[in-house]
């Protein structure tokens, strides 16, 4: 059985983890093509962004999720996962990429 979205074949997608091993409310940080992802589980689906946090560089996945919004470990800059975006400026974001589980297994697109 596959979640994949219709056309998302075509992106580069990479294995991150099982489902399962990211709990609800949490993110896991992992390599993709030399950009680190930080992927999070809402407890419906996954969502995933650049781990990097644009203010002093903390990892966002390990950041709590809360309401479709991560805030950072280090200072609490908020970013909603659906775009990315700066919860207190919507022109700062980071960058969203593109997730799908496939037979179990979550997968991240970073081109
Ligand atoms: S490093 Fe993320 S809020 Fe400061």
């Amino acid at each position: 059985m596959s979640d994949a979205e219709p056309g998302s074949n075509d992106l580069p997608y990479t294995a991150v983890a099982r489902v399962g091993e990211i709990p609800a409310g949490e993110g896991r940080t992992y390599e993709v093509a030399g950009r680190l992802v930080a992927v999070f589980f809402d407890g419906a689906g996954y969502h995933a962004l650049d781990d990097l946090c644009p203010h002093m560089g903390a990892s966002l996945g390990s950041g709590p999720l809360v309401d479709g919004v991560v805030t950072c470990p280090w200072h609490a800059w908020r970013f909603r996962t659906c775009d990315g975006a700066w919860c207190d400026n919507e022109k700062l974001k980071v960058a969203v990429f593109p997730v799908r589980v496939v037979d179990g297994t979550i997968e991240v697109a970073v081109a």
